[in-house]
């Protein structure tokens, strides 16, 4: 799978700010944007709108194989259309990411997910964010990101998050969420969460976005992928 469009990954756990400084790459560079969790997202709750169990490995290797699903740009808002109607908040709540861990742990789903990622592959870019990302859809990637942050960082930005979407939840709540998800995410038998050998990682605790985004901005013309 060798191919001469700029590939960036920004892989790392839920929280450490990959969805922002993905697509605000992407933006500066005019390249593509991967947010491979939506896809997790979306076959999970295609799942639960249509009554498939969790632990049912083949219906929920189906719904992901069979997602009909657009990202749309809608008066300059990213919008994601699943069988046309939009889900766009929907996916990001609590239960659907929950959901979302536990059917990304299913090596069928993962396949089954696998080329539909690649396919975003496009000249003259791509930011691929995600959690295996460098290390198995795109290994040959040039340049690999790995985000972090503090797990109590993570839950604090969450909560902020929630509380502008309109939702209240307690910190400590979330914080139990947050480590649990980690846990589910980095101890499955398949792609799990870690860094890629070659991958620069940062941490982002005490940074702030911006300057996040001007280190990796850095990196993408110290290696000339513009
Ligand atoms: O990044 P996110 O919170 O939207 O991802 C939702 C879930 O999907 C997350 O718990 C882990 C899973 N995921 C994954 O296993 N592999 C990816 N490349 C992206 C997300």
């Amino acid at each position: 799978m060798s191919d001469t469009t700029s590939i960036v990954t920004i892989d790392g756990p839920g929280g450490a700010g990959k969805g922002t400084i993905s697509r605000m790459i992407a933006e500066r560079f005019g390249w593509h944007l991967l947010d491979s969790g939506a896809l997790y997202r979306l076959t999970a709750l295609a799942a639960l709108r249509k009554g498939v169990a969790t632990d049912d490995p083949a219906g929920l290797a189906e719904q992901a194989r069979d997602l009909d699903v657009v990202f749309a740009v809608d008066d300059g808002r990213a919008t994601i259309l699943l069988e046309g109607d939009d889900v766009t908040r929907e996916i990001r709540r609590e239960e659907v990411g929950g959901a979302a861990s536990r059917v990304a742990a299913l090596p069928v789903v993962r396949e089954a997910l696998l080329q539909r990622q690649r396919d975003f592959r496009k000249p003259p870019g791509l930011v691929a964010d995600g959690r295996d990302m460098g290390t198995v859809v795109f290994p040959d990637a040039p340049l690999k990101i790995y985000l972090t942050a503090s797990a109590e960082e993570r839950a604090k930005r969450r909560q902020r998050q929630l509380h502008e979407a309109g939702e209240n939840a307690r910190l400590s709540t979330l914080l139990e969420e947050i480590k649990a998800r980690d846990a589910r995410d980095m101890q499955r038998a398949v792609a799990p969460l870690k860094p890629a050998i070659d991958a620069v990682e940062l941490d982002t605790t005490q940074l702030d976005i911006p300057e996040v985004v001007k280190r990796i901005e850095t990196l993408i013309v110290e290696r000339e992928l513009t």
